[in-house]
């Protein structure tokens, strides 16, 4: 059995403020990974006042160790601040940074070798839906991560319809399951010996509301959280949801 996993990912949002509030308004769940995923400046004031309540991850690393790179964050830097996981290939990085699956690729990989968990984020667009291409293209997607994958060391993947990011429509728990039990077909045909370890997560207007319906169903191992994770109140009935739900 694997915890459930809730992750918030802030996007550019958030504040000292959130993240002191955050902390302030945070029940420790015994059966519940939870990690939160602040801009980068704020990591570290959030590891120092969560104290090990909950864990912190970065929303991007780069794909190199150091060097003349403005802008980038390694993970080594993350993990020496006690970070313990980072989002890679978010849709928002593929689109306004024209990340491609090689690069996501070599991202996930330095984030394990740094020690931290890559979040690695698939998902397909309206059109691909639409066309009947979002199998073709989450596998794809998947596939592109097999160094990653094959080697040990904590990973999820987290299913997360572009469509649905963002928009208030979430996919239908049918439609995530759907999808969720692909890409475990995907990873047990390219990871076969730790396909089973690998939580699969879904993400895309997920709130306080749909979240009991998602977590009725054992495929959603976990959730990544954007808006309703700026929200201390609605996170926080996330997470209970995720305690209530149990292990799966
Ligand atoms: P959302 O974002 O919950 O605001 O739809 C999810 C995400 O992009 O991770």
């Amino acid at each position: 059995m694997a915890k459930r996993l809730v992750i918030a990912n802030w996007k550019m949002n958030g504040s000292l403020a959130l993240a002191d509030e955050m902390v302030a308004g945070f029940a420790a769940q015994s059966n519940v990974d939870v990690i939160v995923v602040p801009p980068a400046v704020f990591v570290s004031r959030l590891i120092e006042r969560a104290q090990g309540s909950f864990e912190v991850g970065l929303q991007d690393v780069s794909q190199f160790d150091n060097g003349a790179h403005t802008g980038d964050v390694s993970a080594s830097m993350a993990a020496d601040l006690g970070a313990t996981a980072a989002i890679v290939g978010h849709s928002e990085r593929r689109d306004e940074h024209g990340e491609s699956d090689a690069v996501i690729a070599a991202k996930a990989l330095k984030a394990l070798a740094a020690g931290l968990m890559p979040v690695i984020c698939v998902g397909e667009s309206l059109a691909e839906r639409e066309s009947h291409q979002a199998e073709a293209r989450v596998r794809a997607q998947i596939e592109a991560q097999i160094d990653c994958l094959a080697l040990s060391g904590d990973i999820a993947i987290a299913y997360e319809p572009l469509w649905a990011i963002g928009t208030g429509k979430s996919a239908s728990a049918a439609e995530a399951v759907a999808m969720l039990k692909e890409i475990r077909k995907v990873l047990r045909e390219v990871a076969a010996d730790r396909a089973d370890q690998i939580r699969i997560l879904y993400g895309g207007s997920v709130n306080g509301e749909n979240i009991a319906g998602l977590f009725s169903h054992e495929e959603i191992q976990g959730v990544l959280v954007g808006g309703a994770s700026l929200d201390t109140e609605q996170f926080a009935a996330i997470i209970r949801a995720a305690e209530k739900a149990g292990p799966v």
